[in-house]
C-alpha cells in the first residue's frame, strides 16, 4: 500500500512539475520573441523603447514596452515568478522522492563510488548550492562580457558533469546536472531577477528614478535563462535513455548536448528578431556537428566475444542473483510491489522475450541491475550477452 501510494505521489508531483515548467518555459519563449520583436520606428509614447503588433485566439494585441519603467506605476502589474518557483519546488520534490528516498537503486552505484546514502544525499543539495554561488559569482565577475561569461558557465556546468559522473551512478548523474542547471535558473528568477524589479517598483512608488542597472541584469539573467531551457529538457528525460550516461567520459555527452540545444535555441531566437540566415546560419551545420558528434561518443562498443556460453541454468542463476528481487511477478525488492516496466526475469521464456531490452540496459549501457546493489561484474554481463547471442 505505502508503495502504492508513493507512486500516485510521484505520478501527481511529475505532473504538476510538468504542467509549471511548461508554463515557465512557455513565458520565457514568449518573452524574449516578443522582445526581439519589438519595433522601434513606430510613433510611441513617452518612455517607451518599442512595440508589437500580435494576433492569437481571435483578437489583435499591441503590447508596448517601457525602459527603463512607466511613469506612473499600474494598479494591475502581473508578475511572473510563480511558474518558476514551482518549477523548482515540484523538481526538487521528485529528486527528494525519486533519488534521495531509493538512492541505493537510483543514485548510487557502488562501481563508481560506494556512497552510504546520507552521503550521496549530501553531496547533491551541496553541490546544487555552491553551484549557484559559483554562477552568481561569474556573472557578477564578468559583467556584460557575454563571451567570457557564457564560456566559464559552460565550464561550471561541464565541471559539475565531470563531478557528477565520478560520485554518481548514470542515470543519477545526468539528472543532476539538469537539477544543477534548473537551480540556477530558477534561483536567478527567485534572487535576482525578481528582486530587482521589486526595488524598480519601490523606486516608483517613491517618485523616484527607477535604476536602470536592475532592468539589464535582470533582462541578461533571463536570457541565460532562455539558453539552458533546451539543454534541461534532454537531461530531465535523459533516465529514459541510459546509453546518454554509458560512456566512461558521459561529461562529454553533456557538452555536447549543452551546444546543440544553445545553438538551436539561438537559430530560434534569430528567426523571432527576423534576421537574414546568412547571419546567423553558421549555427545550423555547427549544431548538426555536435549532434553527430554526440551519436559517435554515444555508440556501443564492440564486446569481446569469445568465450564459452553458459549454461541454461546459469542464466537462471544470474537473474536470480541480479534481477529478480525487482522484475519478479512479485518482486522482494522493497522499492517495488510489482515488476517495473511489466519487465519478468523469472524463465528462460522472459529471458528472450526481453531479449533485446536486456541486451541494451544490461549488457551494453549497464543501467541493469539498477544501482547495482548486487555488484554484477563486467564479466558476468559479457556471459550474459553471450547467452543471449546464441538464443
Ligand atoms: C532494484 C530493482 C531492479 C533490479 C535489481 C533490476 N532492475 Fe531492471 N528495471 C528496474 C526499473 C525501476 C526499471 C524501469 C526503469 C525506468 O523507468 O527507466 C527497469 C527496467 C528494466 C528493463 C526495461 C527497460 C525498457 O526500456 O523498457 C529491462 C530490460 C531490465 N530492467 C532488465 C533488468 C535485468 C536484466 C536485470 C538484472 C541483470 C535488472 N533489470 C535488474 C529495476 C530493477
Amino acid at each position: 500500500m505505502d508503495v502504492f501510494i508513493g507512486e500516485w505521489g510521484n505520478l501527481l508531483l511529475r505532473w504538476a512539475h510538468m504542467i509549471v515548467g511548461i508554463g515557465w518555459i512557455g513565458t520565457s519563449f514568449y518573452f524574449i520573441a516578443l522582445d526581439y520583436s519589438l519595433n522601434q520606428q513606430e510613433r510611441k509614447s513617452p518612455g517607451v523603447f518599442g512595440t508589437a503588433w500580435q494576433v492569437h485566439g481571435g483578437g489583435f494585441y499591441h503590447v508596448e514596452k517601457f525602459t527603463v519603467a512607466p511613469p506612473n506605476l499600474p494598479p494591475h502589474l502581473h508578475w511572473f515568478k510563480w511558474e518558476a518557483y514551482l518549477t523548482w519546488v515540484t523538481g526538487f520534490g521528485l529528486l527528494i522522492i525519486q533519488y534521495y528516498f531509493h538512492a541505493s537503486a537510483y543514485l548510487i552505484d557502488p562501481a563508481v563510488m560506494p556512497l552510504e546514502p546520507w552521503q550521496a544525499i549530501a553531496i547533491s543539495i551541496a553541490s546544487l548550492l555552491v553551484g549557484w554561488f559559483i554562477y552568481d559569482g561569474l556573472c557578477r565577475f564578468f559583467g556584460d562580457r557575454t563571451v567570457p561569461l557564457a564560456a566559464s558557465v559552460f565550464l561550471l556546468i561541464l565541471l559539475a558533469a565531470v563531478l557528477y559522473t565520478k560520485v554518481f551512478s548514470g542515470r543519477g548523474s545526468f539528472i543532476h546536472v539538469g537539477a544543477f542547471i534548473g537551480t540556477i535558473m530558477a534561483f536567478n528568477v527567485f534572487v535576482t531577477i525578481i528582486p530587482g524589479q521589486r526595488i524598480m517598483v519601490g523606486q516608483l512608488l517613491r517618485g523616484e528614478e527607477p535604476e536602470a542597472k536592475y532592468g539589464k541584469v535582470a533582462k541578461q539573467r533571463s536570457l541565460h535563462n532562455n539558453y539552458l531551457t533546451l539543454p534541461v529538457l534532454l537531461m530531465m528525460v535523459s533516465p529514459h535513455y541510459p546509453f546518454l550516461s554509458a560512456h566512461p567520459h558521459a561529461w562529454m555527452v553533456v557538452a555536447l548536448i549543452l551546444i546543440v540545444g544553445g545553438l538551436f535555441r539561438h537559430i530560434l531566437n534569430r528567426i523571432d528578431i527576423g534576421e537574414p540566415w546568412e547571419k546567423y546560419g553558421w549555427a545550423a551545420p555547427m549544431a548538426a556537428f555536435a549532434l553527430i558528434c554526440a551519436i559517435f561518443v554515444t555508440a556501443p562498443r564492440q564486446m569481446a566475444d569469445t568465450g564459452p556460453v553458459i549454461s541454461d541454468s546459469e542464466v537462471l542463476a544470474m537473474t536470480a542473483k541480479h534481477c529478480t528481487m525487482c522484475h519478479a511477478r512479485r518482486p522482494t525488492h522493497e522499492s517495488f510491489k510489482e515488476p517495473p516496466k511489466n519487465v519478468t526475469l523469472e524463465t528462460l521464456a522472459d529471458l528472450k522475450r526481453y531479449s533485446q531490452l536486456i541486451m541494451i540496459q544490461t549488457v551494453r549501457n549497464k543501467a541493469m541491475p539498477l544501482g547495482n546493489q548486487t555488484h554484477m561484474t563486467d564479466e558476468e554481463r559479457e556471459q550474459l550477452g553471450r547467452w543471449l547471442r546464441a538464443h
